[in-house]
């Protein structure tokens, strides 16, 4: 794309595509992640070019040159967000508009191009377009939506490539843990840090997620869904899980989070729990929450419930908080009320289901 932000899509169909019943069978328990539509989006990028080579084609293997240096040195950023059918019928897109200039932040961090934004929003049309038959319509499925770019110029030397992919793929969902939306345990990880000031934490990177899985690992080596980082500074505050953010219900029905300084990622999910409860009149703070806070809140009956929240675990209550040092339980361990509100209010406005006060169903038909 040499002028304009306007891409053409040359769309080629898969000749092959997956025959209805096998997809249907596929569909019925799609888990998270695992299965794929038949088509996918790519974009090519060259410094001397701009964007160019625009297309919707059958999913395939990526040829890749081994030297192309996102293998290298890992210049690669992602997004996550989801379609879903609609309760008059229609198809829609949860909030894309911020996912697509999310892309670009976390491009200029990573020293990406920038993809323009009508052309994430135009490659994702075109996807879900092309495969709408792969939305889930059960109760809880979507489909979600992966682009992501990366640098595939041949160049062993550091510094910004000049030549990139950039790809978004699709998989139907259903929930992300795989208890659904029973309430999670998470493992304070007392040796593991996310993103240290001044680092890459705030960015959609594969670098922060290759990061946490170590983390990870030790939290389910000591039985527990995910780990919940703390600050890398002073490793007393919480910062966020492996891929979602934190937030902490009080006894007032007010809800902390921790505040956006470059550590944590801006959460298109974590926003939109902000503007929900604001609307309902809670009181919402972005502010530092510490292990200690939440230990001792939970002991006085101060902290009444906490939840993840992100794309794909959209609201997961938090029942049990793990650490080298003891456990404890929040509230009696269950869903909390005010958690379970706000996942319904989001999940509603999301399926089209109830009015949509901020602007943020994209429909697509
Ligand atoms: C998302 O919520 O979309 C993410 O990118 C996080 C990942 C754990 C799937």
């Amino acid at each position: 794309m040499s002028g304009g932000d306007k891409l053409d899509f040359e769309i080629r169909p898969n000749p092959a595509p997956v025959a209805a019943a096998e997809r249907a069978a596929l569909l019925a328990n799609p888990g998270f992640g695992r299965i794929f539509t038949d088509h996918m989006v790519t974009i090519r990028y060259a410094e001397e070019k701009g964007w160019y080579d625009a297309r919707v084609e059958a999913r395939a293997a990526i040829p890749m040159d081994p030297a192309a240096a996102v293998l290298h040195y890992a210049q690669e950023i992602f997004e996550g967000l989801k379609a879903y059918h609609a309760a008059d019928g229609g198809v829609t897109m949860f909030r894309p508009e911020a996912n697509a200039a999310r892309f670009v932040a976390s491009a200029n961090r990573m020293a990406m191009p920038a993809l323009p934004e009508q052309a994430f929003l135009d490659s994702l049309r075109h996807l879900v377009e092309i495969d709408r038959e792969w939305i889930p319509t059960a109760d809880g499925g979507s489909l979600y939506l992966r682009p992501f770019m990366f640098a595939s110029e041949a160049f062993l030397g550091v510094r910004p490539a000049k030549e990139f992919l950039y790809v978004v793929i699709a998989s139907p969902v259903g929930a992300y843990f795989t208890g659904g939306v029973q309430p999670v345990t998470v493992w304070i990880s007392p040796n593991y840090t996310r993103a240290a000031p001044g680092g890459t934490g705030a960015a959609k990177c594969g670098g922060n997620y290759a990061n946490s899985l170590v983390a990870k690992a030790e939290a389910v080596a000591h039985g527990c869904d995910d780990v919940v980082f703390l600050d890398a500074a002073e490793r007393r505050t919480i910062d966020e899980m492996s891929g979602m953010n934190v937030f902490i219900v009080l006894d007032d029905g007010s809800l902390v989070t921790p505040p956006l300084t470059g550590t944590i990622l801006a959460g298109i999910t974590r926003e939109s729990v902000l503007m929900l409860a604001g609307r309902d009149g809670r009181t919402v703070t972005e502010r530092p929450f510490s292990l200690d806070e939440w230990r001792d809140g939970v002991a006085s009956g101060r902290v009444r419930e906490a939840f993840a929240c992100g794309t794909a675990a959209v609201i997961t209550p938090i029942g049990r908080v793990r650490t080298p040092d003891g456990d404890f339980t929040i509230g009696d361990g269950g869903p909390g009320e005010v958690t379970m509100g706000l996942r319904q209010q989001l999940i509603d406005i999301q399926r089209g289901r109830a009015e949509d006060p901020f602007g943020w169903v994209h429909r697509l038909r």
